[in-house]
């Protein structure tokens, strides 16, 4: 990425803008807003416009006056003008989701948004800020882990979050409200945010207090992308009355809340709690089957069944498979986002937190016994790791995602690269894998995994293959990572002949159906598979016959 550019995923270069740029676009957007108010049109400025915040200005661009059925927002998404992230700025303002995802909704409502209703456009300059009548912070907080497997040793990066509350503060109307739905540590509302806003507002002569609020995304990426945020519960909160009674209403406006009502907790710090409660459950529920995934291989049981067998009963239907870790940008960071406050924002010195960061670190490790289930693979067949080709099928964190942020296969690959694996990628909704082509600097100076691992310096080269039979063929080894829907229904004799002969097939999802497992070792292939300890039985079984 060079300094004067932004290049989109699909390879569109597009120009920063000059300095001289910035008061034109100012110019041009007070006008489109001074229109835009006499429709009676809300002024909703969503900033930070990725994953969450390009489909929620979405959302909010959608909202009708359920009286007239007009439109009753108009929405600025403004995204700062980095050579990382400009360009989502003119996609948007084409019409064109800046974040792939397979929900069909995505595409045509931030078409029919700008397109026909005009309700929604993105810009580069904070100036836009003083026009909001509503602003919605979707900005990252990220968590920056120092080892591998160690979340203690991280800290909080609030950089973001915290240079943005001050330009907020330094632009908007006092009457605005600001809506975090960033995941924020506990307490960051009313002890980081409201005095950067307060100080900022005296400078100003600003007498009021900020209407600062609270309201966490519980947004999934994938085929209920609009749904998971529109239509789905919501937790939210405020510093003071007014604030939260802005919040409430706002969110009646724009959120189906009738169906899915607002939980309205007393203080932001309750909010932010829940979310990070509810993250670090789900990420220990996760890491608890990493010891039964081990149990299980190493005594002949399927735990894909087992669970199977236990989510029958309603009080255990949430337990699920693992995988080969557990990404996605929420799940490996915001337990440690909570343990990280409880000392450095809400002043305790002791050590009170035992499953929350041990959950973490087994999920952030998971993924390297691959490594060993792919030796092992390859040695039954009479092949060493070293050199071999590999093909891991499933860059994204989840199934049918094209998000690779923190993704369990990041880690398989390291660690197959480590062992001197020669790697090869496919995966549907993946262009670009930054974490490993820009590794130097991606997703931070110093911050790439490879420090963790040796042998890292090719994994630059990694380029997503697109077309999953060109990527096959001669790849020796075939890693299922992520349970994408093209990887389901793969038939056995045609992988092995696409291949062109038998291969080491490794199952990190329970993909494979036992009846696929068996058809493998017919053609002469070898089988493990992440949990999956029946497969001994089934190989036994065949060789004997
Ligand atoms: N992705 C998810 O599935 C998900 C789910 C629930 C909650 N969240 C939370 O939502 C928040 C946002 O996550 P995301 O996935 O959308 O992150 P993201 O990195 O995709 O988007 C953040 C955007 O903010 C922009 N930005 C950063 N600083 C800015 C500034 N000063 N001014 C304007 N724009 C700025 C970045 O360039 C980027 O486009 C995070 O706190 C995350 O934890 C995410």
């Amino acid at each position: 990425m060079s300094d004067n550019f932004s290049i989109s995923p699909a390879g569109e270069k597009f120009a920063l803008p000059k300095p001289e740029d910035y008061k034109a676009e100012y110019e041009n957007l007070k006008k489109r807003v001074e229109d835009e108010r006499k429709l009676g049109r809300e002024i909703v400025v969503v900033m930070g416009v990725g994953f969450v915040g390009a489909v929620m200005a979405a959302i909010v661009a959608d909202t009708v006056d359920k009286k007239t059925g007009k439109p009753s927002k108009f929405v600025i998404g403004m995204q700062r003008p980095s050579a990382r992230s400009f360009w989502k700025i003119p996609l948007l303002n084409r019409g064109i989701s800046p974040v792939k995802a397979e929900d069909p909704e995505v595409d045509p409502m931030i078409a029919r948004c700008v397109i026909e209703k005009k309700t929604l456009i993105a810009t580069y300059t904070y100036d836009v800020l003083k026009l909001a009548d509503v602003v919605v912070v979707d900005v990252q907080c990220d968590y920056i882990k120092e080892d591998l497997g160690d979340v203690r040793t991280g800290q909080t990066d609030m950089a973001a979050l915290e240079s943005s509350l001050h330009v907020i503060a330094k632009h908007i109307p006092a009457e605005a409200l600001v809506l975090i739905e960033t995941t924020v540590a506990p307490g960051t509302t009313e002890q980081v945010a409201y005095p950067i806003m307060k100080k900022e507002f005296r400078k100003r002569g600003i007498k009021s207090d900020p209407l600062l609020a609270h309201s966490y995304e519980r947004v999934m990426p994938g085929k209920n992308y609009v749904a998971s945020i529109r239509d789905f519960w919501r937790v939210c909160s405020g510093i003071n009355e007014k604030a939260r009674e802005r919040v409430v209403k706002f969110l009646t406006e724009v959120l189906n809340t009738e169906k899915f009502p607002l939980t309205v907790m007393d203080r932001p710090i309750e909010s932010e709690t829940a979310k990070i409660v509810e993250n670090s459950y789900r990420a220990t529920i996760l890491a608890f089957l990493d010891e039964w995934s081990l149990y299980a291989e190493r005594n002949g049981v399927d735990l894909i069944k087992v669970i199977k067998a236990i989510k029958v009963r309603p009080t255990h239907s949430n337990i699920i498979f693992p995988g080969p870790g557990v990404g996605g940008y929420c799940l490996p960071k915001d337990g440690g986002l909570g343990v990280w406050a409880y000392k450095h924002i809400l002043g305790f010195e002791d050590d009170i937190f035992k499953i929350t960061p041990m959950a973490i670190d087994i999920n952030d490790t998971r993924g390297l016994h691959v490594g060993q289930l792919v030796r092992d693979a390859l040695r039954n067949m009479g092949k060493p790791i070293a050199a071999a080709d590999v093909l891991v099928l499933g860059a994204a964190y989840r199934e049918d995602v094209g998000d690779t942020r923190y993704s369990g296969s990041e880690i398989v690959i390291r660690k197959l690269a480590e062992m001197g694996a020669e790697i090869n990628v496919h995966d549907p909704y993946v262009e670009h894998w930054w974490e490993f082509e820009q590794q130097d600097t991606y997703p931070g100076i110093g911050q790439s995994k490879s420090r963790f691992f040796r042998n890292q310096e090719k994994l630059k080269e990694i380029r997503i293959e697109q077309d999953l039979d060109k990527g096959a063929q001669g790849c020796r080894c075939r890693v299922f990572a992520v349970p994408h829907k093209a990887y389901l229904d793969l038939d056995p004799d045609k992988v092995v002949s696409t291949i062109g002969g038998p291969a080491a097939i490794i199952d990190c999802f329970g993909i494979l159906s036992d009846d696929k497992i068996k058809r493998y070792f017919q053609l002469g292939c070898e089988v493990k598979g992440l949990g999956r300890g029946h497969i001994q039985r089934i190989k036994d079984e065949i060789r004997k016959g």
